[in-house]
């Protein structure tokens, strides 16, 4: 049986690693994403709902630490994987969304069309954007729709960070379940799961 000594000890070890990591990549976002980071369509991309209970700004910061999370671990197995690409990659896949009911006529459309659109949104941020990162960001749907599949290991680390975080976001709706307004989410189920379809 490990000693009380022993588990706070663990535990302290486990905690200093994870606020390490998290250090790790708030500097990684900010040496190669500032451009993005600094850019008034992210300001904008706070302010405007994404999947249900999210926004889109949120959405962003989940898929940009789990991508940077998952470069790490993958640079530990010795696979070269290209950080600067996959943070400006994730931070601006869904820039295209902003101002989604002024563009899109409706949310298959969007969800078509976005990719495309947050390419030239990310073009105007970053100078000399590499065609590598360019392919991140218009093929992240990826396997969702008619997106083409990531064409290089950074566009399927995003792809499937975006499919992880957006599953988080939209089962957030879980836990207004626990703050007793359950009624709604059943009635919501529906939308819901076209959502989830939708990923
Ligand atoms: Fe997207
Ligand atoms: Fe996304």
């Amino acid at each position: 049986m490990r000693t009380p000594y022993y588990e706070s000890t663990m535990h302290r070890q486990i905690r200093e690693k994870r606020e390490d990591r998290k250090e790790r990549i708030k500097n990684d976002l900010q040496l190669y994403g500032e451009d993005v980071l600094n850019s008034e369509e992210m300001k904008e991309a706070f302010q405007q709902t994404h999947h249900r209970w999210s926004t889109v700004g949120e959405h962003t910061f989940r898929v940009a630490f789990s991508s940077v999370m998952i470069c790490y671990a993958l640079k530990k197995l010795n696979i070269k994987v290209s950080v600067p690409a996959v943070v400006i990659g994730a931070l601006c896949h869904d820039l295209g969304i902003l101002g989604r009911d002024g563009k899109y006529s409706s949310s298959k459309e969007m969800s078509r069309e976005h990719p495309k659109e947050s390419v030239t949104v990310a073009r105007d941020l970053v100078a000399d954007m590499p065609e590598k990162t360019e392919d991140i960001i218009e093929r992240h749907m990826w396997p969702a729709g008619q997106s083409k599949a990531p064409n290089s290991i950074e566009g399927v680390i995003v792809s499937a960070a975006d499919k992880y975080s957006a599953v988080k976001d939209v089962v957030k709706g879980s836990d207004v379940k626990k703050t007793g307004v359950k009624y709604y989410v059943r009635d919501e189920k529906e939308k819901i799961k076209d959502l989830i379809k939708d990923l």
